[in-house]
């Protein structure tokens, strides 16, 4: 496992959550011409999205499904706001022009290492994995945990399909996932401000969960850089940091894996960062959430929604104490 802080410099907590957030937070309020509302709002909300970045060129697509809506009836957000308003620190904190600094970002050749405790492991090229699995389309539902949401039209398929190709042994309990790490094109890995690589973890059975993607298109494209090429983790019932971009390593383990976010701030991001609107940040509600595209907030749902197919995973677990 890789060491916490990879010797570069301490993190302070003001990093934590980066201080452009914080400083975005009048621009934003004015531009959704809700400036007076300000105080009642929680302490972290998204920087205004741009909806039609110009640097996107809309594929044919994108026409196709845009009339399509989530199984709640929530419209899809724009092609330009999925692909211009991204989280990939690797790139920047910088969330609108995470598409420009991800250019030359060339996922291809691509491979995907599955080994750990598994009877059959075995490293996947991007060429495998889109013939072994079938490509399905799913509407789901994304939440932030700085307080923003989207609504995603992804391709992909199941987790589960790939682990049960390398047959998991029966000590292993837990799925860790690892980010590329690319520091000639990754420019913010080299400011030391984080311990890349990006880690990220599940327990299996959330893992083997039919809702679990392994996403590498959305709007019927091949995922840009930017959100995460040419293979990334979608669990939408989680915030979305645990949804993470650019996969070159999944291992099968016994004991719950280190997380970049849970290992640097425990306290503020948990290892199972289920969406609960009854948890809050501890510097923030998580009760309300701004919907990339709309223009007050929405009250955000229990397990962002999908609870009918995850309550099972939790019961009898303080969702408080496993936040
Ligand atoms: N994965 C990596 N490797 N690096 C990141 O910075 N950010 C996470 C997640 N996956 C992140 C990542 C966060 S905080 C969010 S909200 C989602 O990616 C955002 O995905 P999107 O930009 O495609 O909407």
């Amino acid at each position: 496992m890789t060491s916490k802080n990879q010797g570069s410099a301490p993190i302070e907590k003001d990093e934590i959550t980066p201080k452009h957030i914080y400083d975005s937070r009048r621009k934003f309020l004015k531009q959704m011409g809700i400036v007076g509302l300000g105080a009642a709002l929680a302490g972290c909300v998204p920087e205004a999205a741009s909806t039609s970045n110009p640097t996107q060129t809309e594929p044919t697509s994108v026409a196709t499904l845009s009339g399509l809506t989530d199984e709640l009836g929530n419209p899809l957000t724009d092609y330009s706001a999925i692909t211009g308003y991204c989280n990939f620190y690797e790139f920047t904190t910088n969330k609108e022009n995470v598409d420009e600094l991800a250019e030359d970002f060339v996922p291809d050749p691509w491979s995907v290492e599955v080994s750990g405790l598994v009877n059959k492991p075995q490293t996947f090229s991007l060429a495998d994995i889109m013939e072994k699995f079938d490509q399905q389309e799913r509407i789901y539902r994304m939440r932030c945990v700085e307080g923003w949401s989207m609504v995603i039209p992804w391709n992909g398929f199941p987790l589960r399909q790939l682990l049960e190709e390398v047959e998991p042994t029966s000590e292993a309990k837990y799925v860790a996932f690892q980010t590329a790490l690319l520091p000639e094109v990754m420019d913010g890995v080299n400011s030391g401000r984080f311990p890349f690589p990006y880690l990220e973890g599940l327990r299996l059975d959330e893992a083997l969960n039919d809702l679990t993607l392994l996403a590498t298109g959305l709007y019927n494209e091949p995922l840009r850089p930017q959100n995460g090429a040419p293979i990334r983790l979608v669990v939408p019932w989680k915030y979305g940091f645990k949804s993470i971009k650019s996969i070159v390593k999944i291992s099968l383990v016994t004991d719950q894996p280190y997380t970049m976010w849970n290992t640097i701030a425990p306290q503020e991001y948990g290892f199972y960062a289920n969406v609960n609107p009854d948890v809050d940040h501890p510097r923030w509600s998580q009760g309300t959430e701004i919907r990339i595209g709309e223009n007050q907030r929405r009250d955000t749902l229990y397990m962002n929604g999908y609870a009918d197919e995850v309550d099972y995973l939790y019961s009898g677990m303080d969702l408080t104490v496993y936040y």
